[in-house]
């Protein structure tokens, strides 16, 4: 269940669509921040507030990838292995985020600190290969800077 105050988030969000039922994104964004994930109790919660279909929740946040329908590590590592990426060396930058995290995509590291998921362009080719964890964007990888920054993080 939504928090006493990110109820009252949601309801000045729906003042702003002519139908609830098209503030489902940015109301999904509240849950997951609130919860790290969206469990399938929440989004029947979320369907019955926005007046839509289970399924319909459930497809929507089985389609982006930027939405969780389970837990993850304390640090989810978004890999773009899509064209621009993978032209300048995404599959290397994998490997090392496997390497060094014991995880691959689809997986949680068995001590739970990441979680690994290969994305669809994030919007920073320019930046190829990059991956994200949470919503900071790391750009213009290597094998040896990836290893290094996972190492950072602690
Ligand atoms: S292809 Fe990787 S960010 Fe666009």
């Amino acid at each position: 269940m939504l928090t006493e105050e990110n109820l009252k988030k949601v309801d000045e969000l729906r003042k702003r669509y002519p139908k609830s039922q098209a503030a489902l994104l940015p109301v999904l964004w509240i849950a997951q921040e609130q919860e790290g994930w969206i469990s399938e109790d929440m989004m029947r919660h979320i369907g019955t507030m926005l007046n839509l279909p289970f399924g319909h929740v459930l497809g929507v946040v089985t389609f982006y990838t930027m939405y969780n329908s389970a837990p993850k590590g304390k640090y989810h590592i978004e890999i773009c292995t899509n064209v621009s990426c993978m032209l300048r060396g995404s599959d290397k930058i994998l490997e090392a985020v496997e390497h060094r995290c014991g995880a691959k995509p689809g997986q949680t590291s068995a001590d739970g600190k990441w979680s690994v998921s290969e994305v669809e362009c994030m919007g920073a080719c320019g930046g190829a290969p990059m991956l994200a964890i949470g919503e900071e964007y790391y750009e213009n990888l290597t094998p040896d800077k990836t290893e290094r920054l996972l190492e950072s993080l602690k």
